[in-house]
């Protein structure tokens, strides 16, 4: 194992990677965010120095933090935000199996920004169930041409219906190419520049691409045209190689493609696609699809002929059923959960209110004062509430100031059962652990159906979709002492307080010294600054 350091300067920059100009949050003035990379059982070392107007934190999404929960960077629940002039170092290891990861900042909404970048944990000796030539990185994304916090004010208004902002276009590893003559004042458009993404991969072999939706509120339909292709990772679990054409992915969520063997000379688009119906209006200036070229051994890129699924007469287009697939290595969920949480997640609009997310009718705001030290305290302290498991009902009037901790003994076997009350789809993503996804579907869960669940090699995620007017029931072990989130990914819902909070192994926590440079972030004076609304 090594130490791998990384060193990041974060600033604003003005750049237009669609063509249209626009502020952008960016990691050594790069937009995306560059590639982080170690193998199994190395320590990452990030230093991050913030030239930006505004305080911000790095969240490593999927990474476990077993023993560093300060440096999970979640403002209000682990971490205070770097003021703007100070500079922080996250050092932790990475000490659980290869996969796709990444990491994003997570503070308000500005993640969106330019403020993130893939993650990838390789093993020295890296064959995954197939093998595959090349390895590749594709963030895929939608894009706001706006900074969020611009989009922000209107979106939380009391009485908008909840009708978050309404995406651009989208991006391909941060490229893609804007109609400019569809650009009005005052934004300014350039596309002579711009570009889409090349893939040249090398011609008879087989690659693998490493898909990541960095984006913030659009899932994506993606899909390599004429190309059978086979998933082999799902959120850096290796998955039993499952053939398919064409696959949805979320915001948050990672999946690996084998792609296999072509020769020289020929080249076809890749697409991703935004799931424009969840929009609340469609503008006509919206670009819903983004391409890239994938091509074989050619020096200069052609653009390709080729057609859509749809398109493709006598091609039948096969999409990916998450509920088909199965980890490689095994690991049976444990036969019965200890508790079981049950949890309404929806959002409550009205003339009368906010426009906000709820848990049990909490509505999370972060406290000044993250969650963890108050734990570390032993006190409930802020405006949080600590409640026992059987106490998570909550019957009393919706509370937007309330936060749901969830106190768990270490080690005991949860079951989380979520509805959504909601007309749209939430990725949720809990923080410090996998879980299994023991179910899914349309209204409610059959509680009758409980005691005969499949607990044999279920998919293992770290971010799971709930689909609109829908229920998931997932398992965890709650094996990882820490303060740790759990939420729907959107920006914009996060944001509106759907987040909650399990307190892993109380006793634990409390002995834990707060390192000196988290004390000195969360007393700078600057220490929200450019936070939430
Ligand atoms: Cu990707 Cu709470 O994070
Ligand atoms: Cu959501």
């Amino acid at each position: 194992p090594q130490k791998r350091y990384y060193n990041w300067t974060l600033s604003e920059i003005s750049a237009n990677p669609d063509g249209v100009w626009r502020t952008l949050l960016a990691i050594n003035s790069r937009f995306p965010g560059p590639l982080v990379e170690a193998n199994e059982g190395d320590t990452l070392v990030i230093d991050v120095h913030n030239q930006m107007a505004n305080s911000t934190s790095f969240h490593w999404h999927g990474f476990h933090q077993n023993g560093t929960n300060f440096m999970d960077g979640t403002v209000g629940v682990t971490s205070c935000a770097i003021p703007p002039g100070s500079s922080f170092r996250y050092e932790f290891k990475a000490d659980f199996l290869r996969g796709t990861y990444w990491y994003h900042a997570h503070f308000s909404t500005m993640r969106i920004d330019g403020l993130f970048g893939p993650l990838i944990v390789h093993s020295p000796k890296e064959t995954i169930g197939m093998e595959y030539a090349s390895d590749r990185v594709v963030m895929v994304q939608d894009y706001y041409h706006d900074l969020s916090h611009a989009l922000l004010p209107t979106y939380l208004a009391p009485d908008n219906e909840n009708a978050e902002p309404v995406p651009n276009t989208a991006l391909i590893n941060g490229k893609g190419v804007f109609d400019c003559s569809k650009v009005k004042e005052p934004y300014r458009c350039d596309a002579s520049k711009a570009t889409l993404e090349v893939l040249d991969l090398e011609k008879d072999k087989s690659h693998r691409l490493r898909f990541i939706n960095v984006g913030a509120f659009a899932e994506l339909d993606v899909s390599l045209d004429e190309h059978e292709v086979s998933l082999i990772e799902v959120d850096g679990v290796e998955v039993v190689p499952h053939p398919m054409n064409r696959f949805r992915i979320n915001v948050a969520q990672r999946y690996s493609i084998i792609v296999p063997p072509r020769p020289a000379g020929e080249s076809f688009w890749l697409r991703a696609r935004m799931f424009e119906h969840c929009f609340a209006e469609i503008p006509e200036t919206l670009q819903p699809e983004v391409k890239a070229i994938v091509s074989y051994s050619s020096s200069a890129a052609k653009t390709p002929t080729s057609k859509t699924w749809a398109d493709s007469p006598g091609l039948e287009c096969k999409d990916m059923n998450t509920t088909e697939v199965s980890p490689l290595h095994a690991i049976e969920a444990p036969k019965m959960a200890d508790i079981l949480i049950p949890l309404r997640s929806n959002f409550e609009i009205g003339a009368y209110r906010l426009s906000r997310g709820f848990f049990n009718k909490t509505s999370w705001r972060p406290s000044q004062t993250p969650t963890l030290l108050q734990a570390i305290d032993g006190l409930a302290t802020d405006n949080a509430s600590f409640v026992e498991p059987q106490n998570t009902v909550l019957t009393s009037a919706y509370d937007i100031k309330r936060q749901l901790v969830v106190k768990l003994d270490a080690g005991k076997v949860v079951d989380l059962l979520v509805d959504n009350f909601d007309d749209g789809n939430h990725p949720f993503h809990l923080h410090g652990h996998k879980f299994w996804v023991l179910g899914q579907g349309k209204g409610y869960f059959d509680l009758a159906n409980y005691n005969s669940l499949n607990t044999t090699n279920p998919l293992r995620r770290d971010t799971v979709t709930i689909e609109a007017f829908g229920w998931v029931l997932i398992r965890f072990v709650a094996d990882n002492p820490g303060m740790w989130a759990m939420h729907c990914h959107l920006a914009w819902h996060s944001e509106a307080g759907m987040l909650m909070q399990f307190l892993v192994g109380a006793d634990t926590v409390k002995t834990w010294a707060v390192p000196e440079q988290v004390q000195n972030v969360c007393a700078h004076p600057e220490m929200q600054r450019g936070g939430p609304l």
